[in-house]
């Protein structure tokens, strides 16, 4: 009986890692393509796009955290255009905060 308790603990676990998308695969599936692997931004959409450099001292200390996460949720427009769709339907809440805390990672 002990194992059995131990076997579906394991499962489990195992179920809620396995769906929990892992928070580089998602900033490469839904970001990189503008903003880069390495978040400078320097890829053909993210030129067309006019990314900054995630990179920069100075973009960092523009944005807090909350302001990220606002942003990823709801998208960005600029002149009534969207350059950036939300993602607050794609991703939740812990995901999001996950891929702030990764663009905080690429200051340098
Ligand atoms: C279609 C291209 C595109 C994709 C895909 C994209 N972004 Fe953006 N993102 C932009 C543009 C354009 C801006 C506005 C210019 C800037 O701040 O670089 C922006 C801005 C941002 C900002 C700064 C927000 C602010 O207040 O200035 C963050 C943070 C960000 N993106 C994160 C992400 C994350 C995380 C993802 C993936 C879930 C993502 N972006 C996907 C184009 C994109």
């Amino acid at each position: 009986m002990k194992k059995l308790i131990l076997i579906t603990a394991t499962l489990l676990v195992a179920a809620t890692v396995s769906l929990r998308a892992d928070v580089t695969e998602n900033w490469k599936k839904n970001c990189a393509s503008c903003h880069g692997n390495d978040g400078k931004g320097n890829t053909k959409a993210g030129k067309k796009a006019k990314v900054k450099d995630m990179t920069e001292a100075k973009y960092q200390e523009a944005l807090t955290d909350e302001k990220m996460a606002k942003q990823i949720k709801e998208g960005m427009k600029e002149d009534g255009k969207e350059i950036m769709k939300p993602f607050g339907d794609k991703l939740t809440d812990d995901e999001i905060k996950a891929l702030v805390a990764y663009v905080r990672k690429f200051k340098s």
